[in-house]
This record gives C-alpha cells, sequence and structure tokens, in this order.
C-alpha cells in the first residue's frame, strides 16, 4: 500500500523523534543532540544519538540508524505498514486511508488465533482433554509453564475448532485464511489439527501468529504438524519463545531444535531458550536474533543430524556480530531429555564451560611448556598474551591477565604491558579490517564496475556517491547543484544510484524529502548507512565547497569525452561492461 506522500510529511512534521525515542531510551541533552544507551545493542557508555533537527537517529556504537519510522520499526519489529500505524495514532492523526483488505484480514485472523488459543487451552481441563494433560504432566512440565506457554489441547473429530470459531462469527474463509481448517477432498472443511497437543506461537508484540501440535501417541501422522505460512506468519522469520527470550536480563540466547527443548529450557530457568519452527534455522532467523543477542550458544540434539544443523547454522551466523559458541549435550539426545536426567545446574555448568573457550585455550597452551623453566614460562607467556589478544570483554583480559601473571610468576603490570602492545599491533591490523568491513557495507561491495583505475579510487567515488546524497538530503539547494551536474547513471554504487534517482523524481514533482521520509522507499539498509553519513557530519554540515569536491571527485572518475579508440583494450572493456550494467 503506498501512502501518500503528503501524509507522510504531516506525519514526520507531528511526530517528535526526541519524544518518541524517550518512551524506549532515557536520553540526555547534549547541545542539539540528545544521547542515551543504544536500545539496540547493550552497551555501558551511551553510544546512541538522537538528532532532533533532521529527526533522525544513529548509534555510534552498533550503526543502526534512521528516521523515527525505521526506530518505530526496529524496536517493536513492525513491518513498515504497522510503523506508520503506530506512529499515527501517537501524533493523533486518522490511519492513512486504506482501503485495506490485507489489513483487515490479518487483524481478523489474530484475533482468530487468539480466540482458538483459548479454546486449545480450556479444552486442556475437559474430560476429553485428560490424555493431553497426563502427556504433558508426563513430560515434565509444570501447571506454571504450561500456563505460561498457553499450551493447550485440540480436540479429536475433525470439526470441533472449526465449529467453535464458527459460532464466535468467523467465517470460513477466514478460518481457512489463517489455516486452523484446510479444505478436504470432498470440499468441505476439517480441523487442522485434531487430537494434538497445541503449542501456541508468539510474536514479539504477544500476537498469537500460528500453531504447532504434537501427536501424543506414535500413531497418527507426522509428530509435529505447524501451521503453514499466512497473512500473519512466516515461520521463516518467527522464533518460538522469542517473545520470552526478549524480556531477559541475559544477553546470551540457547538456540535448540524443538519446542519441547526451549519450553524445558525455560522452565529449568534458562529464559533465553529459543526454537525455530518446524524448519531448518534460517538466515532472517540469525539477522532476527542478532537483534536480541550479543551471544547465541547452539544447543541441538546430540546425534548426527544435530550436529549437521549445528555446522549449518555457524555458517549462517558468520556474518552476525553475535559471539557463537557450541553445547553439545552428553548423554542425552536433546537439551529437554538432558535436563530431565542430570538437572539445570549440569545445564548451566555446560553453559559456563562453553563460555570459557578462553580457559580451554589457555589450558591447552600451558601444557605445551614447562612452566617451572624460565624459557617454558616465556613460551607460555607469549601463547598467553595471543589468546589474551582475541576477542575478549576487558574484564575478561583483566581477569585472565591476572592469572597468567601468577602462572608465570611475573608482575600482572608486565603481562599487561605486552598485552597492551599486542592489541596496539593488532589494532591497526583490526582497524583496517573494521575500515575494510565498512567500506563493504557502504560501498565496496556494491561496485558494479571494476575501475581501471584501481580499486582505491573506486571507493573514493562511492564515498563521494554517500557524501553527496546525505548533502542532498540535508538541503535542497545542494541538490539542485548537484542535479546539474551529474546524473544517477554515472554512480558506481546501485544503492546511491537509487536514492539519487528517488530524489530526482520527487525533484521533478516538486516535492522534497527528507530523511525521515526515505524508510518507505528505500531499503532498510540504505536508510541506515544515510543516516550514519548524517550523523558523521551532522557537526561540520556540508559546505557548497564540499559538494564542489565530490562532485568532481565522480567527474573525473568517468570517461566523459574520451573517445572509444583512445581507450585502451582494458578500458574500454570496463567502459562497455560500464554501459550494459548501466541499462540493466
Ligand atoms: P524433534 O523431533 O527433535 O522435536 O524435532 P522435539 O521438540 O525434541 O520433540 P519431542 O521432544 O519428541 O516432543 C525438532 C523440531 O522439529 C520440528 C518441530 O518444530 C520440533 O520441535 N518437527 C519435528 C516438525 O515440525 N515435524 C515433525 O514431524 C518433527
Ligand atoms: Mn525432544
Amino acid at each position: 500500500m503506498a501512502i501518500s506522500s503528503d501524509y507522510m510529511q504531516e506525519l514526520s512534521q507531528r511526530t517528535d523523534i526526541v519524544e518518541l525515542v524517550s518512551g524506549y531510551v532515557q536520553l540526555r541533552r547534549r547541545g542539539r543532540t540528545y544521547t542515551g544507551l543504544c536500545p539496540f545493542h547493550s552497551e555501558k557508555t551511551p553510544s546512541f544519538v538522537v538528532y532532533p533537527e533532521n529527526s533522525s537517529f544513529y548509534c555510534f556504537g552498533c550503526g543502526v540508524g534512521g528516521d523515527a519510522i525505521t526506530f518505530v520499526r526496529k524496536i517493536n519489529n513492525l513491518d513498515y505498514i504497522e510503523a506508520v500505524k503506530l506512529l499515527a495514532s501517537r501524533a493523533g492523526m486518522p490511519l492513512p486511508d486504506e482501503r485495506d483488505d490485507a489489513g483487515q484480514i490479518k487483524r481478523r485472523i489474530l484475533a482468530m488465533n487468539k480466540d482458538a488459543a483459548r479454546f486449545f487451552a480450556a479444552q486442556l481441563n475437559t474430560e476429553e482433554g485428560r490424555a493431553a494433560r497426563g502427556y504433558l504432566r508426563g513430560r515434565a512440565l509444570s501447571d506454571a509453564t504450561i500456563r505460561h506457554f498457553g499450551l493447550g489441547y485440540a480436540p479429536g473429530g475433525f470439526h470441533a475448532t472449526g465449529d467453535y470459531l464458527k459460532k464466535l462469527g468467523y467465517t470460513e474463509e477466514e478460518l481457512l485464511a489463517g489455516g486452523i481448517v484446510k479444505r478436504s477432498q470432498r470440499g468441505g472443511t476439517y480441523d487442522f489439527f485434531h487430537d494434538r497437543v497445541i503449542f501456541p506461537i508468539i510474536d514479539l508484540r504477544g500476537n498469537v501468529i500460528a500453531f504447532g501440535g504434537r501427536r501424543m501417541g506414535e500413531e497418527g501422522g507426522p509428530k509435529y504438524l505447524n501451521s503453514g505460512d499466512t497473512p500473519v506468519f512466516k515461520k521463516s522469520r518467527n522464533m518460538f519463545a522469542l517473545n520470552f527470550a526478549k524480556k531477559s536480563q541475559s544477553k546470551r540466547y540457547i538456540l535448540c531444535e524443538g519446542y519441547m527443548d526451549a519450553i524445558a529450557l525455560h522452565q529449568a530457568g534458562f529464559d533465553t531458550a529459543v526454537a525455530p519452527l518446524g524448519t531448518a534455522f534460517t538466515p532472517e532467523q540469525a539477522k532476527l536474533l542478532s537483534n536480541y543477542a550479543e551471544e547465541l550458544v547452539l544447543s541441538y540434539d546430540s546425534d548426527e543430524a544435530g550436529q549437521k544443523a549445528t555446522r549449518r547454522a555457524i555458517g549462517l551466523l558468520a556474518n552476525e556480530s553475535m559471539k557463537v559458541s557450541i553445547l553439545t549435550v552428553q548423554g542425552a539426545k536433546d537439551p529437554d531429555e538432558f535436563i530431565k536426567k542430570y538437572g539445570a545446574e549440569r545445564f548451566q555448568m555446560l553453559l559456563d564451560g562453553c563460555s570459557n573457550a578462553i580457559e580451554y585455550a589457555l589450558s591447552r597452551a600451558k601444557a605445551k611448556y614447562d612452566l617451572t623453566k624460565p624459557d617454558g614460562q616465556v613460551g607460555y607467556l607469549r601463547d598467553a598474551i595471543e589468546i589474551l589478544s582475541g576477542r575478549l570483554t576487558p574484564t575478561e583480559r583483566d581477569v585472565y591477565a591476572g592469572r597468567v601473571a601468577e602462572e608465570t610468576n611475573v608482575e600482572k603490570k608486565a603481562v599487561q604491558t605486552q598485552l597492551d602492545a599486542r592489541l596496539r599491533a593488532k589494532g591497526r591490523k583490526a582497524a583496517k579490517e573494521r575500515e575494510k568491513a565498512l567500506l563493504e557495507e557502504g560501498a565496496a561491495s556494491q561496485i558494479k564496475v571494476p575501475y581501471t583505475q584501481g580499486g582505491q579510487k573506486a571507493l573514493g567515488v562511492a564515498f563521494a556517491e554517500q557524501q553527496l546524497m546525505a548533502a542532498a538530503l540535508k538541503d535542497p539547494k545542494l541538490l539542485e547543484k548537484i542535479a546539474g551536474r551529474v546524473t544517477p547513471g554515472q554512480f558506481i554504487t546501485p544503492e546511491m544510484a537509487q536514492v539519487y534517482e528517488l530524489l530526482l523524481r520527487r525533484r521533478q514533482a516538486g516535492e522534497y524529502i527528507d530523511l525521515t521520509q526515505l524508510s518507505g522507499e528505500l531499503p532498510e539498509k540504505t536508510v541506515s548507512l544515510l543516516s550514519r553519513i548524517l550523523a558523521q557530519n551532522y557537526d561540520v554540515g556540508f559546505t557548497e565547497r564540499d559538494v564542489e569536491m565530490y562532485l568532481s571527485r565522480i567527474e573525473d572518475s568517468v570517461p566523459r569525452s574520451v573517445g572509444a579508440a583512445e581507450m585502451s583494450g582494458e578500458e574500454l572493456e570496463s567502459y562497455l561492461r560500464r554501459l550494459r550494467d548501466q541499462r540493466r
């Protein structure tokens, strides 16, 4: 659904981003900006900044940024339309005119799911639900856990659930759309879940979006049935129990394979356990978790399939910033069984053990040397410094530096001095890697043309494009200047070319847009990137001279008037490829 730009303009005028963010983050005024602790990653010193002047925010710690819409989307896990509606209701505006059937059916399905969940839960306490009660008890779930997760029972027969919901006023169409009933071969409908224990699947806002159902005996079809995708549910994008995990103080999440594992872990006090929803772990889920977790402990089944799934998950997590560790339960097939057999304390020990990769590495290093001899001490110290200069928190570094000092009979200060030196040396490398990552995120990976002038220059051009777009967003005058000189086709980064095209289109329509109106039109990543550039230039701003410099950088990079005949073969090839790419 497209929302008119007038509407969006009014919405952004009526939204005070400082007030909005203050609802979630404690902000302190600092000159023209406000700072606070970032709600999107955990930190102890504030690097999250709100810019009232252009209604944007940016976190220098984790790189998340954008406008008010981006903010409410991210913090509440909403889609674009939902975010607009939320802001509209805050601003006291009527909702964007919606002959929005999709929205209507979604609301109906959510209401229906809620009624269905209540029905299933109530069934658990009926005579018919006796076996299901016994089943859950047999799996060692307490009443409190059953209530907490809203577990229930879908009666047997093939019509109980459907009939009940129809009596509440839901139509057959709605029942079908929500996956509560299926169309039978004979043209009627039947309950999708019958005679099964029900696990409601709840999203981050507490909506019941789907169900999983387990058979209780050995017979009766697949062990678990799960709702298929519906207008309110995409199984690849949600996680079981994340609605609870996100409320935990702990940012160390436990990823397990099954619903029952997650529930057993929660019951045992591990309230950050989550599980996929009847499919293998997906890239979307990796991304979703990374919004909440700082560390992810993979705790899959101990069988071959579980180990294979672990390796696969590690691959998917490579791009996320979470620290990943692996916990394999031994003597049990999965965490649920492990806790039942050995208790929560033993599981806690496994968890602690897997955080202690450092201790493990140190002890391995120590075993290599004879610490009673000076050269053994020196050797161990060298290895230990290498280990401690890895990915550790400052506290961990401090603690283990002390330990190593004792072990080697060296003063702690001396250990720290060496460690600092190593960190600095690595820091240079790390700084370069960071720079590279930044460029990849922003530009380098997006560059279409392998420039004959060399990568370095292309990066400079990519940077110039970002700066120009940020300048154009900040000041309509600067957009005029840019528009008179370069075209989107001259841009080498498709992301910025898209921004530029959008700005020009709006300009042609006599409108000017700023950052606060971009999030509906551009990918989130682009909006985030732009808000970062705006944040970085906030205090200095963009002058005409800056713009001039960036413009000439772009102009110089393009073979303007060079005739094809004067180009080298390599240049020509690159030029042609460029033209082809532009036409695409
Ligand atoms: P498991 O078979 O390991 O599930 O499958 P579990 O949770 O340990 O099951 P219990 O302990 O026997 O009750 C892991 C997950 O794979 C999905 C479910 O999401 C399950 O939790 N699954 C499994 C299905 O969707 N369908 C199936 O038939 C089996
Ligand atoms: Mn199990």
